[in-house]
């Protein structure tokens, strides 16, 4: 069946890479909340993680024997910045030899500022409770263009805005652990602003660079047919399109898109008085059985589709910057990838602006409050001995044909 899934074809300079995010797979990012968390044993440790950051060159390279054309990286704040306004030399020679070594490899080379982890210092000070963080984040992202610039072919200034505000303000789960609503919309008020301010910075050093912001978006259904289910997702849909974005003014030259599942949507009348309108919408688990992953969500390729659709509207170049599935046996992740990619081709047939594609992700990673156990890698890791093997599915991307050298 697998062999039979359609293989499509993207034009020359389209991407097909892979993300991760520093901490995830680095391993001993010491200065920053994350790990000062773990080690006060409120989150799972993530030690060595999968090494990456002495490994950096051997996965590139597995990257792009998979044939894969560009990555998606991030680059650790609290390495760079461990103390306020003091700069480690050494980290800025460390991430200047991983670009390089993309560049070498004839990778494109998109960097992420902030995924998800804080120096200490700052979050000390409050984090994005405060409107120091987006200042601080304009002064990092000013100093990596300074220092790094010439290596970095797309940033992204934030990953995941809402989820990290959702998952850290308001359901209390990751770090700092709060449950406030109005403090939630305050963070995500200041991580606009953070943003804005960063984006700003970037320009200032290098007015032709291209900045943009990775956002999580799902593909939401009306559970019936009734008027007040598809009023729901459509109020579900503004504030998980358009919320966010819109106090951005403008202000990015590409969207980023992390879409992993799908989410069915029922309307509520007592969140909708209570003014929880994100309460409204309910996770499908089994319906007829469709595809799930290891952590229990319905995947769902042809959602990607109408969610680039709706993300049209800001007319601006959409990447999707994150698409994985976490599957330890390794026998949905090709057509999963092969599903998804021609949802995407289907969409740039019709004149929608996709310029690239990232898996997530490169090799198995740290994945938060799941620790080791969650496998969304083409490459995977034996974290007892850090050995890589790659996965049968990543020859989809072979299969799929040359794509281009990119650069
Ligand atoms: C995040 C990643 C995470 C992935 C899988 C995304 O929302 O950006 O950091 O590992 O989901 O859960």
């Amino acid at each position: 069946m697998e062999e039979n899934a359609e293989k499509p074809k993207f034009p020359a300079k389209f991407l097909l890479g892979a993300a991760s995010a520093a901490h995830q797979v680095e391993g001993n990012n010491f200065h920053s909340d994350w790990w000062r968390y773990e080690q006060e044993g409120k989150l799972p440790k993530s030690g060595d993680a999968a090494d990456h950051y002495n490994r950096y060159a051997e996965d590139f390279e597995l990257a792009k024997s998979l044939g894969l054309n560009a990555m998606r990286i991030s680059i650790e704040w609290s390495r760079i910045e461990p103390i306020e306004n003091q700069w480690d030399e050494n980290a800025i020679e460390h991430y200047r030899k991983v670009l390089r070594k993309l560049k070498e490899l004839g990778m494109v080379r998109m960097v992420t500022l902030y995924h998800f982890t804080l120096p200490q210092w700052l979050a000390e000070e409050g984090g994005f409770e405060t409107k120091k963080a987006g200042q601080a984040l304009a002064r990092f992202a000013w100093f990596i263009a300074k220092n790094l610039g010439d290596e970095i072919d797309y940033w992204i200034t934030l990953n995941e805005p809402e989820i990290y505000a959702g998952a850290g303000f308001n359901q209390g789960v990751w770090p700092p652990f709060k449950k406030t609503k109005l403090l939630f919309y305050e963070v995500l008020n200041n991580l606009a602003e953070a943003h804005r301010l960063a984006y700003k910075s970037i320009k200032e050093v290098l007015p032709n660079s291209q900045v943009g912001i990775a956002t999580n978006k799902v593909y939401l259904e009306p559970d019936s047919n009734l008027y007040l289910d598809r009023l729901a997702v459509r109020v579900a849909k503004y504030f998980s399109n358009n919320y966010f974005l819109n106090k951005l003014k403008n202000d990015f030259d590409f969207i980023g898109l992390n879409y992993y599942f799908y989410v069915r949507i029922k309307f509520n009348l007592k969140s909708l008085f209570a003014g929880r309108f994100l309460e409204m919408a309910h996770y499908i688990s089994n319906k007829n059985g469709p595809s799930h992953s290891d952590m229990g969500v319905r995947t769902y390729p042809e959602g990607i589709y109408s969610v680039i659709e709706d993300l049209s509207v800001y007319k601006k170049d959409i990447f999707v910057t994150e698409n994985g599935i976490a599957n330890a046996g390794d026998n949905m992740r090709k057509r999963f990838i092969l599903e998804h990619l021609a949802a995407i081709k289907k969409a740039l047939d019709n004149g929608l602006k996709v310029k690239g594609y990232f898996y997530w992700s490169l090799t198995d990673t740290y994945e938060y409050l799941d620790g080791f156990d969650r496998k969304f890698g083409l490459i995977e890791v034996d974290f007892s001995n850090q050995k890589r093997r790659v996965r049968e599915a990543s020859d989809v991307f072979k299969e799929i044909g040359e794509v281009s050298n990119a650069i």
